[in-house]
């Protein structure tokens, strides 16, 4: 299995627009410590012929662009795509907005929960998706589903929280089982497999029996310390306010990781506030020593 990391950074991408924080106008400068990221999606193949994306990031054209595998193969019909589907972990506008750009009547299955399925079908910009062209299909829990490509993905609920655009005031964001979603995405023929946690508020019992053993698991980079935003001053939510739980601390993912004997772990989905976005930082070096990887852009893992 091959998987692609099409895009590192978590919604806004890094540099941000709009952000000129320590981390952002520095990567902007070009100070070598620091490489740009696109924001928050993989790609997986079995093959290298078919791929299967994880998430449809804004980001989506430029990736697609920067990845000659995702490129119509020479030869093919005019208008073409080694893209057989896309799954999603949660309906946040860094994950589903790319959709918008697949609307050129490109055949593919969507896939995601039940809870995000509902949201697309309420917000009536994504009927650009032909239904002639793209089966919207519901991720059950607990079971494996074929995907495509040979792929099979099987879904389960993690602790998180509904899409920011869906939050209402005074209630307890809404947040149901499905708003996000783990992806274990497995070759049935050889048994092989890892998993996909983007977005995720906890470690649970039921996390932790899942993810014990596990070949490689990309999780959660979003922050370092949960109240990272508010100390920049980027804004005043917790992580665990936005859903995210942090790397460091009693109640990161550090810690909860620590006895699951997880061969490869690697940060995804990494907020440009991350101090260890900063190849010498401290808090770099921290997570390395905790065993961790940090995705870039274009990083290929092979299982
Ligand atoms: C998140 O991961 O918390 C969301 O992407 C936030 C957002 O929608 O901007
Ligand atoms: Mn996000
Ligand atoms: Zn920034």
């Amino acid at each position: 299995m091959i998987v692609k990391v099409l895009g590192s950074a978590a919604g806004g991408g890094f540099p941000q627009a709009n952000c000129n924080c320590r981390n952002c106008a520095d990567v902007r400068a070009g100070k070598p410590s620091l490489i740009q990221r696109t924001q928050s999606a993989l790609a997986v193949s079995r093959d290298g012929e078919r791929w299967v994306l994880l998430n449809a990031s804004p980001d989506i054209r430029q990736q697609i662009a920067a990845t000659p595998a995702l490129a119509p193969r020479p030869g093919s019909a005019v208008r073409s795509s080694p893209i057989v589907a896309v799954a999603l972990t949660d309906g946040d506008v860094d994950h589903v907005a790319g959709l918008l750009s697949l609307r050129e009547g490109l055949p593919f299955t969507l896939l995601a929960s039940p809870r995000v399925l509902d949201a697309l079908a309420a917000n009536s910009i994504f009927n650009v998706l032909n239904p002639r062209h793209v089966a919207r299909v519901a991720l059950p829990f607990g079971t494996r589903v074929e995907v495509g490509g040979g792929l099979a993905i099987g879904a389960y609920p993690v602790p998180g929280k509904i899409a920011l655009y869906l939050e209402e005031a005074g209630r307890d964001f809404g947040t149901r089982e499905g708003d996000r979603i783990g992806l274990e995405v497995s070759d049935p023929a050889t048994g092989t497999a890892f998993h996909y946690i983007p977005g995720c508020a906890a470690i649970d019992a039921a996390l932790a029996g899942r993810l014990a053993g596990a070949r490689l698991v990309l999780f959660d980079g979003t922050l370092y310390t949960d109240e990272e935003m508010i100390t920049q001053r980027l804004s005043d939510k917790t992580g665990l306010r936005m859903g995210h739980m942090s790397m460091s601390g009693s109640l990161g993912s550090m810690a909860a990781f620590a006895a699951l004997g997880v061969e490869r772990r690697i940060y995804v989905h990494i907020n440009n506030s991350n101090p260890v976005l900063r190849d010498d930082s401290p808090e770099r070096a921290d997570v390395q020593r905790a065993g961790w990887e940090v995705a870039y852009d274009g990083m290929e893992i092979r299982l």
